[in-house]
Order: structure tokens, then C-alpha cells, then sequence
């Protein structure tokens, strides 16, 4: 029995496999049932009870050696498996799907960064505002037809009048409620009218609406920073062309066309044969507004402009319908993969 188990050691350590079924043969073969240690343990209890304590001793060293053994070869190969297995290790890692920016924060980002370039920064305000700040204060008369039902939602009638802005100029008067000038600011946000929802209204929209008041803003200073933006926004070959027009808070007010950008200046579909397409409206702020607003008139003078995000990215991507701004078909959303 000693001689036995001194020959299975030395055999035991020599052990080797090439593969996983080799390791699971010299399991079986050592530690199965019908295996070598099995026959090893009934030949125990014949042996001679004096010697039972030093070959019981021996023959758990000998199977502790046996598993641990295989244990190794299992771990060798394993290691050896993932050692010839190709890994390219400068490949990233998988992809996972991106979303996409709305076309619609890509084009006022656009808008902003252009601005931005000549100095103007982002204010923001609420949308739930008050009378004074969508209307009154900016010089609308009592009567005036924005204010009506019609147009506005209203959230309560009084004492306050709460309703959904209908513009950000709201936020040029917070603003210059509680700034003296210089003021350069661009206001970008989300605004309500009471409209039927067709492909082209919405009950909702977005604006970036511009203010600048300083000493010495003449309508020319409008003019350049409206013909810049435009050039940046659609192209150097880009003509602007100014209307008069009316708007309560603006005097004089003025909208501003771009030469249509599909037919460029010809007459198309686009712009209904004029060569013109409208993209804003614009003027020197109504010193009754910045009266209002606390203001020196006398002293400050300053433009504003506004323009609807919406319209804007209906002609730098030809978006036919709006509502598809609003629904979120991710078939919609992934064509904007790759604008910025
Ligand atoms: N607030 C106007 C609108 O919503 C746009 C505008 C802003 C016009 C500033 C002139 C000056 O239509």
C-alpha cells in the first residue's frame, strides 16, 4: 500500500491535458466512483489498525494532491484558451445608439451662437406670466386684438390676469425692469397662442426675440446685426430686405424678408413666386416701453427683433409640416443624426 500510493504521487504530479475533456478523463480516472482513490480507500480497511493513522494521514494528502491537481490543469488551460484567443485590443468598445438633438435646439443654438458671437447673452424667463409683462408694459393698448381669447390662453382672468406668454418679449421687460443699459440680450423659449393645430400653426412655438438698448442704437446698427445673422444663418450670398410693418412696442417696426433660399431670388413654390421669404419682425424699441420699464427715453435708445425657431428651421432643413416638430417620430428625429 505505501509503495501504491508513493507511485500514484509521483504519477500524480507528472499529470497533463490537453484539453478540457482530458482534465474531465483524469477526474473520473482519480476521483470518480469507480475511480483509483475509491479502490484505494476499500483496500484501507483491511489494513492493520496500528498502521490505519499513518496511511489514513497519506491518503488524504494524497487526494488533496489529486484534486488540486486537476483544479490547476482546468485553471492552465482556461488561461491558455484565453491567451490564443485574438483580441484586438485597440477596438472600441460596442456602440450604443446615440440619441439625437431635436432639430429644433440645433437651430436655436444656432441662433444663439451667433448672437453670442456679437456679444449678446441668454436671458430666460417664465412661461406662465402676467399682463403687464406680455402686454401691458409693452405698450399694447387696452383693446388690442392679442390680448382677445382669440389669441391668448388665459390661465385666470383677474385679479392678475395669468396667461401663457404669447412672445419672449416678456422677458426683455423683466430684464430691463431691473437693468440699466448697456442691454444685449437674446431670449429664447417656448410660446402659446390659441391657433388651430395645422401643418403650418401650432398652438405652440418657439422664439428667439433680441433686445439691445444702449446710448446712440440707430435703426443701421439693427440693420448690420440682422444682415450678419442672416449671412451666417443661410449662406454669404444671402440678401435681406426690410417692410414696414407694426407691432406696439417697436417704432419704427419693420419685418425682415431673405431671398428664398430653394429658387435664390428667382420665384418658387416657397416663396410664392416673390423671391422673398419672411423671417422676422423688428424695430426701435417704443420709448413708451422703455418708460415703462424704467428707462430714460431721453438718455437710451435700443432695437428689438423676434423670430420664430420653427420658420427658421423650416427653411434651413425644408421641413413641409410642423407638427412634426412636436410628435417625436424617432424616424423624424434620427434625419438629424449628424447636424450640429
Ligand atoms: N414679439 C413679436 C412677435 O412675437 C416679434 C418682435 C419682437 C417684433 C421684437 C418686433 C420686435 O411676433
Amino acid at each position: 500500500m505505501k509503495e501504491k500510493i508513493e507511485q500514484l504521487s509521483r504519477e500524480i504530479a507528472e499529470l497533463k491535458a490537453a484539453s478540457a475533456a482530458q482534465v474531465e478523463e483524469l477526474r473520473i480516472k482519480y476521483l470518480g466512483k469507480k475511480g483509483v482513490m475509491t479502490a484505494l480507500m476499500s483496500e484501507f480497511r483491511n489494513i492493520a489498525p496500528e498502521d490505519k493513522r499513518t496511511f489514513g494521514q497519506r491518503l488524504n494528502e494524497l487526494k488533496n494532491a489529486v484534486t488540486e491537481k486537476i483544479a490547476h490543469l482546468k485553471e492552465e488551460l482556461a488561461e491558455r484558451e484565453d491567451a490564443e484567443m485574438e483580441i484586438d485590443l485597440t477596438r472600441t468598445a460596442t456602440q450604443e445608439p446615440f440619441g439625437t438633438r431635436h432639430p429644433l435646439s440645433i437651430v436655436k443654438r444656432r441662433i444663439i451662437d451667433i448672437f453670442g458671437a456679437m456679444g449678446f447673452t441668454v436671458a430666460e424667463g417664465p412661461e406662465i406670466e402676467d399682463d403687464w409683462h406680455v402686454f401691458s408694459s409693452l405698450n399694447f393698448p387696452a383693446d388690442h386684438p392679442a390680448r382677445d381669447m382669440q389669441d391668448t390662453f388665459f390661465i385666470a382672468r383677474n385679479p392678475a390676469d395669468v396667461l401663457l406668454r404669447t412672445h419672449t418679449s416678456s422677458v426683455q421687460t423683466r430684464v430691463m425692469e431691473h437693468t440699466q443699459p448697456p442691454i444685449r440680450i437674446v431670449c429664447p423659449g417656448r410660446v402659446y397662442r390659441n391657433e388651430a393645430i395645422s401643418a403650418r400653426a401650432h398652438c405652440f412655438f418657439h422664439q428667439v426675440e433680441g433686445l439691445y438698448i444702449d446710448k446712440n442704437v440707430s435703426f443701421a446698427d439693427l440693420k448690420q446685426v440682422l444682415l450678419y445673422f442672416a449671412r451666417q444663418m443661410f449662406g454669404p450670398e444671402t440678401q435681406i430686405r426690410l417692410r414696414p410693418s407694426y407691432f406696439p412696442f417697436t417704432e419704427p417696426s419693420a419685418e425682415m424678408d431673405i431671398s428664398c433660399q430653394i429658387c435664390g431670388g428667382k420665384g418658387c413654390a416657397l416663396c410664392k413666386g416673390t423671391g422673398w421669404v419672411e423671417i422676422l419682425g423688428c424695430g426701435m424699441v417704443d420709448p413708451n416701453v422703455l418708460k415703462s420699464c424704467g428707462i430714460d427715453p431721453e438718455v437710451y435708445s435700443g432695437y428689438a427683433f423676434g423670430m420664430g425657431v420653427e420658420r427658421i428651421a423650416n427653411l434651413v432643413y425644408k421641413v413641409k409640416d410642423l407638427r412634426l416638430f412636436s410628435e417625436n417620430d424617432v424616424r423624424f428625429l434620427h434625419e438629424f443624426d449628424n447636424a450640429r
